[in-house]
């Protein structure tokens, strides 16, 4: 499993880009950043060197661990999966391109698109720190000419990047990075209603076209959730110093709240069902909602079957977990 906070490497590159600007500063620009998202607009407001560091700054770490966290259940159902290329759409800072390299050392290219100028030099700038980095080809562009233009990739991902584009546009957008997937599209929103439901109309479309849920479905069916009820996860990462001075923030550990589909080409047998909230433990029993190939469960696993008890203690919200009733 790949930790959900920042490599130290890049970590160091970004205190190394705060030497010189002012932490005030970077927090005013995050903060009215923050405001812009808030009211439903995007990263346009994203427009000066400041700008995109004071995003790296407050975004990256809980974008990084959101990425991660399905990073590891997508290695944790496909142990094999050992991509060689990568295609990192709406890349931004390189958020995702920072996390598939640490969950895959067998990735050797890395090609990234973004149309933010002030987010793409900064990733060109954190990426000359590091060694495995250093050569990324990443291409400024509108997604769809620039993806057009792309070669295929093994895996391909887009992170907190969908929702910052229309409808018809999404749609354009998932049947073309589908294209351009070897093996496995990665697409990761936030954890809510509406990132949920971006992710269940992305899935829907993909699997009409072939594709099949690595994680964390364990079924390519419907989704069984109705409104309002969503399917998302969780993610804690800590918080640095710069981190909690650009968001104003006292706590040292953030939860980050995250959808994500992981679509492969091929099908995979036997699916392990997935929690789908933090299971309550008492001393009587362990009761959990699970995702299962069958449709939504409710278990209660009394403390009685002594076995069966103990591993249902150990699961957490997120899991893949083997139902066996
Ligand atoms: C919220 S940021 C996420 C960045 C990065 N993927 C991450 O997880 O940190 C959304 C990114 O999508 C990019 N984006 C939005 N619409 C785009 C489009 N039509 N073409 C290319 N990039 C786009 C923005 O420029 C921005 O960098």
């Amino acid at each position: 499993m790949t930790s959900p906070d920042l490599p130290a490497e890049l970590k160091a590159a970004l205190d190394g880009r705060l030497r010189g600007f002012s932490r005030n500063d970077a927090a005013t620009r995050a903060a009215s950043i923050s405001k812009t998202y808030r009211d439903g607009g995007g990263s346009g407001a994203i427009r000066s060197e400041t700008d995109a560091l004071a995003y790296a700054l407050a975004r990256m770490p809980a974008t990084y661990a959101a990425v991660t966290a399905s990073l590891n259940a997508l290695a944790e159902i496909r142990p094999d999966f050992a991509p060689a290329s990568l295609l990192d759409v709406g890349a931004g800072p390189g958020t995702a391109t920072w996390a598939a390299a640490e969950a895959f050392p067998s990735l050797q290219s890395f090609a990234l698109l973004d149309a933010n100028d002030a987010l793409r030099a900064l990733a060109l700038n954190l990426f000359s720190d590091s060694f495995r980095l250093r050569e990324t080809n990443y291409e400024r562009g509108e997604a769809r000419s620039a993806l057009a233009k792309a070669g295929a990739a093994d895996l391909v991902i887009a992170s907190y990047m969908i929702g910052e584009i229309g409808a018809a546009e999404q749609k354009a957008l998932a049947e073309l990075m589908w294209q351009k997937t070897g093996d496995t599209l990665l697409v990761v929103e936030p954890g809510t209603p509406a990132g949920y439901a971006r992710i269940i109309a992305l899935r829907e479309r993909l699997i009409a076209q072939g594709a099949h849920v690595a994680a964390p479905c364990p079924h390519d069916g419907k989704c069984p959730l109705a409104a309002p009820d969503w399917c998302h996860f969780t993610q804690r990462l800590q918080r640095s110093r710069a981190h909690k001075q650009v968001k104003g923030a006292e706590l040292p550990f953030e939860d980050e709240k995250f959808a994500y589909v992981a679509l492969t080409r091929t099908r995979i047998e036997k699916r392990p069902a997935r929690v789908l909230a933090q299971p309550e433990i008492s001393k009587v029993e362990v009761s959990a909602k699970l995702c299962t190939p069958d449709g939504l469960a409710w278990t209660r696993t009394p403390r009685r079957a002594k076995a069966d008890y103990a591993r249902a203690r150990r699961w957490r919200w997120g899991d893949a977990v083997m139902d066996e009733r």
